[in-house]
């Protein structure tokens, strides 16, 4: 289900030629490369336990979180494509003879399970993140946590950055004693965060211009895909920072697009939540008033979803209980992608628009109603609590605990 969402409707859009021309390569790509077989573990199992452990649902042991034994005996965890890099028993140039030493900045909902990942491909990861719960959350992915940046950092080969907004990237890479000041020359950093057009141009800038590689890559497919390894990314920078990068993107991505020049994931990011956020507030009217209809959720679901009103929102989010199991609403809208985060986005998306001359209505509209969210103490919960707006289920303001704002 979460894969459904994955780039495949880009590839159909009417983007910008260089866009459009990439998807082909992606295409042309993808389809060379033979299907790998899976090993005999409920994947799905295995990501569910990854997700609920990481929200902290269920504690869960070791053997569990290692999601499978190697079929030739290595240590790691398999998945489709740690499979396959995974070395015969007696190929010798496994990537231990020549480390890529990874650190990883922002271990939270979505970090967190990212260099998670990384370090179940085999990587070496060391993570920041100054909240003991991400710290906590993230040893138990495997994951070294350091208590200084600059020790995460020290000898590293490439830098991943997943933090809530740009200044926060800007001050953690740039500032005195930020990542810059402890990276070996000539190291990548790839900032996953989803952030300003502008600020990510100008980090472009900043950090090449001190001797190191940068890439925008922000991603899509939120806690699921980012458990399950099959975010899309969408990347600005050149194409030869890109193939550096790609080995570990792979690990995370279920599809990579390069997406242009400086700045081009995030114009992509941004453009795309948009759409996220206004589909999300069509998903809880149309729920709603599905409800109200007195047509059964589960129904309902079976039929939007094959029909015209089908959308990844309600693929992954719809906000009735028990009809979808990646909703948050099961869960009392915890985790998952917060209001916060999705309004600093359509906020960024319409400052953007503003820049472009467009005006951006139902985006507005959007952002709107993420305020009165957020003003009524939910700007912590996932973004499909959208719907209390629509049912009438949204505590008045002050009568919610905001535990997880951030
Ligand atoms: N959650 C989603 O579904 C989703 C999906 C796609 C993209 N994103 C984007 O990914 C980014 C991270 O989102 P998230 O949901 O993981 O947010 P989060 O709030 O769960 O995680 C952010 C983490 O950054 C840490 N942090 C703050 N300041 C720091 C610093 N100075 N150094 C190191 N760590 C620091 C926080 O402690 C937190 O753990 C955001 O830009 C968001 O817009 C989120």
């Amino acid at each position: 289900m979460v894969d459904a969402e994955h780039g495949r409707r880009a590839d159909e859009g009417s983007g910008p030629g260089h866009l459009q021309q990439h998807h082909q390569v992606v295409r042309t790509r993808h389809a060379l490369v033979p299907p790998v077989p899976r090993v005999a573990v409920p994947r799905r199992r295995g990501l569910l336990c990854r997700i609920a452990q990481h929200l902290g649902v269920l504690a869960r042991s070791g053997r569990e979180r290692s999601g499978g034994t190697c079929p030739v005996g290595h240590a790691h965890r398999h998945r489709r494509r740690s499979l396959a890099r995974c070395p015969a028993p007696n190929d010798t140039t496994e990537r231990r003879s020549a480390p890529m030493k990874v650190a990883w900045i922002g271990l939270g909902n979505m970090g967190g399970p990212m260099a998670g990942n990384l370090v179940a491909a085999g990587y070496t990861v060391t993570g920041y993140d100054p909240s003991e719960q991400a710290q906590r959350s993230a040893a138990e992915h495997g994951v070294s946590v350091a208590t200084v940046l600059a020790e995460a950092v020290a000898g590293a080969d490439v830098v991943f950055t997943m933090l809530p907004n740009g200044r926060l990237v800007s001050s953690v890479l740039l500032d005195a004693d930020g990542v810059l000041d402890h990276l070996p020359a000539g190291a990548l950093v790839v900032d996953s965060s989803t952030i300003d057009i502008a600020t990510a141009r100008e980090l472009h800038e900043a950090v090449t211009g001190r001797g190191f590689r940068f890439l925008d890559a922000p991603v899509s497919g939120g806690v699921f895909g980012a458990a399950a390894g099959t975010l899309t990314f969408m990347v600005g920078g050149t194409g030869e920072n890109l193939e550096a990068a790609r080995p570990l993107i792979e690990v995370l991505a279920g599809r990579v697009f390069h997406a242009g020049g400086p700045g081009a994931g995030q114009s992509a990011k941004l453009a795309n939540n948009m759409m996220l956020a206004i589909n999300t507030a069509g998903l809880a009217e149309g729920a709603t008033l599905a409800d109200r209809l007195g047509l059964d959720p589960a129904v309902f679901y079976q039929i939007a979803e094959v029909s015209s009103g089908s959308s990844w929102a309600l693929k992954n989010w719809y906000p009735s209980p028990g009809v979808v199991e990646t909703a948050a609403v099961n869960h009392d809208f915890n985790g998952g992608f917060a209001v916060s985060l999705m309004r600093k986005d359509v906020g960024l998306a319409l400052e953007a628009g503003a820049g472009a001359g467009l005006d951006l209505p139902y985006a507005s509209r959007a952002l709107a109603d993420l305020d009165r969210l957020i003003e009524a103490g939910w700007s912590g919960k996932d973004t499909a609590s959208m719907v209390k707006l629509v049912d009438g289920t949204l505590p008045d303001p002050g009568s919610t605990a905001d535990a997880t704002a951030d």
